[in-house]
């Protein structure tokens, strides 16, 4: 029997953020509500924390906020799956909760350069027990005009049909998103691309994860190229996560999109996957890190953490994020209640890191240019948030990081005020500015206690509030 990764120690563990129990995770998967729980499954690799053959791993919860850990659902186990069961997707359809998901097969275990990837269900009657279907591959070869990149599906339904948005990539070598349709979830007519990068360095090689919803009336394609070079203060992340706003039309099978653009602006965000809530609220769930980052967990047995669930809305064409509403059941005592007047303050609380603190500025009236928001340790400024009146840039330093990839940029259009919503958990911190206009999503490591200050070049009003974050 094989065992599961050893914890050895909790030093970097987060509270309140979904987390692998031990091993790797990367990708969220499956993100869907069945049977009274929300279910959230994430690509998993139990036995290192270094990657390998993913399982799906699993949790539950009623409150998108307390996470109930349940057995592995899927298990690389069948020839189609043997090297992987990759990212995918779940819906309920007559009381029963079908996943979707990427079969990977190496023709060569010792070469990854060739593979064989096809899409597969599994399903469960009870939201825990999942049985592979035995009609695998449901989708047993990529359409004759892609290569080999054939991933991610995500599912939905629209009218008495199903459909699935596929990630992947066409002979000529350009990143696409291609859809297929089913009555049953079984069979599948393939109905072709509905967007296609338009140049490798802009748009990508290939898309990796792609989503397709309805928001405010317009349509938005989520997705995660990989390919899209830096351009100046933007996509500076090896890959990145991004949308498209537009119009998806069924009978041609077209999404008329406006300019790619990047749904969280900080160095850990990945592979973002979201669902439609009961009462209508579109969630979305991030990997709260980024392909060949340090992991510094991977030490202790562990590697791998989702972001917390943000609600999307659309506003002036841009995607905003916010934390959900649920995540006020865990504030568990305002420990900052401030109003500062002031340069630069220590902002003193007993736990910085499990903790929430929401910053309004003054900055309307104020002629000061440039705020900072930072938490270090006694060696160094861990990570600083810098916000400039003038330019209404805002630059997220990292010490970690080498010094040509420490930086990460964003804008925030002019405003009265500055807001920044902060969630600090052990080794991660978001921040949601003026709500949820910018995001920036972190992680940090730290061996002792961290501070929190925040400097102005002039004196600026400023109301704080914080409260610890329960577990
Ligand atoms: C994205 C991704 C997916 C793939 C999965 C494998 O991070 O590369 O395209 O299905 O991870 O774990």
């Amino acid at each position: 029997m094989r065992v599961p990764a050893k914890i050895t120690n909790e030093r970097y563990r987060l509270n309140y953020h979904v987390s692998t129990p031990s091993g790797w995770m990367n990708d969220p998967n499956g993100f869907s509500y069945y049977q009274g729980y929300y279910h959230i499954f994430y690509q998993y690799y139990p036995y290192s924390s270094e990657r390998g053959p993913m399982h799906w791993g699993h949790y539950r919860s009623q409150d998108l906020i307390h996470w109930e850990e349940l057995p592995i659902a899927l298990t690389p186990d069948s020839p189609e799956d043997d090297n992987g069961c990759y990212s995918g997707s779940a819906i309920a359809k007559d009381d029963r909760l079908y996943l979707i998901y990427t079969g990977n097969h190496y023709y060569d275990v010792n070469d990854h350069s060739h593979f064989c990837q096809t899409q597969n269900v599994a399903y469960s009657d009870d939201g825990i027990h999942f049985t592979k279907y035995s009609g695998n591959p449901v989708i047993a070869v990529p359409p004759t005009d892609n290569s080999q990149h054939f991933r991610d599906p995500k599912v939905w339904q629209h009218g008495d049909s199903y459909y699935i948005i596929v990630g992947s990539q066409d002979k000529a070598g350009l990143g696409r998103a291609i859809t297929y349709k089913s009555t049953d979830l079984l069979h599948w007519e393939y109905l072709g691309p509905i967007a296609v990068s338009q140049e490798r360095d802009n748009e990508g090689y290939t898309w990796e994860c792609p989503d397709l919803f309805s928001l405010n009336g317009q349509g938005v394609l989520l997705c995660s190229p990989q390919g899209i070079a830096a351009k100046g203060k933007k996509y500076l992340n090896l890959y990145q996560t991004g949308y498209f706003i537009g119009k998806m039309d069924y009978r041609q099978n077209q999404f008329e999109h406006g300019v790619f653009q990047e749904l969280d602006h900080g160095h850990d965000f990945y592979a973002a996957q979201t669902m439609l809530t009961p009462d209508n609220r579109r969630i979305v769930f991030g990997w709260l890190d980024m392909w060949h980052a340090d992991f510094p967990e991977q030490a202790d047995g562990w590697c791998g953490a989702l972001t917390l669930p943000r609600e999307l809305t659309l506003k002036n064409n841009q995607l905003y994020m916010k934390p959900v509403k649920e995540l006020k059941q865990l504030r568990q005592e305002k420990v900052i209640d401030e109003k500062l007047m002031t340069s630069l303050k220590q902002i003193n609380v007993s736990d910085p890191q499990h903790l929430e603190m929401l910053l309004t500025a003054e900055t309307e009236d104020w002629s000061g240019s440039e705020i900072n928001f930072i938490l270090k340790n006694k060696q160094e400024d861990l990570v600083t948030l810098t916000w400039n009146k003038g330019n209404n840039e805002v630059v997220l330093t990292r010490a970690d990081k080498p010094i040509d990839d420490s930086r990460r940029y964003g804008r925030l259009r002019p405003k009265s005020n500055l807001k920044i919503r902060v969630f600090i958990d052990t080794s991660s911190i978001e921040f949601f500015l003026n709500d949820g206009e910018l995001v920036f999503s972190e992680r940090y490591y730290t061996s002792e206690k961290p501070q929190i200050f925040v400097n102005a070049d002039q004196s600026v009003k400023i109301n704080v509030t914080g409260y610890t974050m329960a577990k």
